[in-house]
């Protein structure tokens, strides 16, 4: 009997297709894999593991953690990892001295995990925030950022990354000019197998909060003139998706591999635009607050945190992302392999 609620259609019902289990997976678009995911972890400069307290199931790793850590990667089918450096406040300057330290954590850190499971791909963040008394990503006179400045220091600490070991430079400064710099560095030193993945359409985002904490940055914020109050003479304005396009644009033309997107899900528009303009390998990072934002609802059981985890996800592959960057990726590879 035809229908004659959806009449005149009655040979289209896209229910059909739901049915069951077998026809919703034969007919899926975008899949995640473990393969799709980028872990991102902090690292610290002493012993053992140190829970985030605004990121519940996240933990600071000390380096022989970092190394164990390197080898779940390696075991869950992660390709790679993103070290984020805790850096003891007290040893922080103006400069960020420490961000080019050969025998700094980040140095460490790479290695042992290089030496514990060498398969396991390594980027490492570009940029002075974690080492600077002052929590912002460049060199501040007259209380600007100042460009051209902060990128000699980013050279040099990307030069250092590299060395110890580093696959994947990933620049999250927004300088302009870093990408080509690096990337110019890089082939002097014959480091030209060395990758970059640019943060090349980073928002002023108030989703980086938890990060902050994570690595116990030093305190934006007072509007002064040693330590303007936000990152928005650098970082781009929310408002904007057009402009995304004009800074992936330079940073491909200047010698970057892969970009990013960031933060995700509130720019899964970016990320779609990006993919469909340059197709090229492009990132979100599914930043901090996001994860905050999932975990803590999921410990009040307003949402199932398991299930909203690998929903926010697939929409980045949905989105036409390559891969993820998120706090997720062990949580969501052992999901996958279960
Ligand atoms: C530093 C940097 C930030 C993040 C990654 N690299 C913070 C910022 O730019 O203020 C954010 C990561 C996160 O929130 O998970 N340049």
């Amino acid at each position: 009997m035809p229908s004659p609620v959806i009449a005149p259609y009655p040979a289209t019902r896209l229910r059909r297709l739901r049915q069951a289990d077998w026809s919703r997976r034969l007919v899926r678009e975008a899949v995640l894999r473990p393969s799709d995911l980028i872990w991102a972890m902090v690292v610290h400069e002493g012993e053992g593991r140190i829970p985030v307290a605004s990121m519940p199931g996240v933990e600071r790793l000390s380096v022989s953690e970092a190394a164990k850590a390197a080898r779940e990667a390696r075991r869950l089918g992660i390709p790679c990892v993103a070290v984020f450096p805790h850096i003891d406040g007290a040893r922080k300057d103006a400069s960020g001295a420490l961000a080019s330290d050969p025998e700094g954590v980040i140095a460490r850190a790479v290695k042992a995990m290089k030496d514990a499971a060498p398969e396991v791909g390594i980027m490492c963040d570009v940029a002075l925030d974690p080492f600077t008394d002052h929590g912002h990503d460049g060199l501040i006179v007259d209380g600007r950022v100042v460009n051209d400045p902060t990128i000699e220091r980013l050279v040099e600490q990307g030069l250092m990354q590299a060395k110890a070991g580093c696959d994947i430079l990933a620049p999250s400064d927004m300088m302009d000019g870093r990408v080509g710099a690096l990337r110019k560095a890089l082939e002097g030193e014959g480091l030209c197998d060395t990758m970059i993945m640019s943060y090349a359409a980073k928002y002023a985002s108030a989703f980086y909060g938890p990060y902050r904490e994570a690595i116990g940055s030093g305190k934006l914020g007072t509007g002064s003139v040693e330590n303007p109050a936000d990152k928005a003479t650098y970082q781009m304005d929310p408002g904007n998706g057009e402009e995304s396009l004009r800074e992936v644009a330079l940073d491909l033309a200047e010698g970057a591999d892969m970009v990013m997107v960031k933060p995700g899900l509130p720019y899964l528009d970016i990320v779609r635009r990006v993919v469909e303009a340059f197709r090229a390998p492009t990132f979100a990072f599914q930043v901090s607050g996001e994860y905050a934002m999932l975990t803590a609802a999921a410990a009040n059981g307003w949402l199932d945190g398991e299930r909203a985890m690998m929903e926010s996800l697939i929409a980045f592959k949905r989105a036409g992302c390559s891969g993820v960057i998120t706090y997720f990726a062990p949580a969501a590879a052992r999901k996958l392999g279960a």
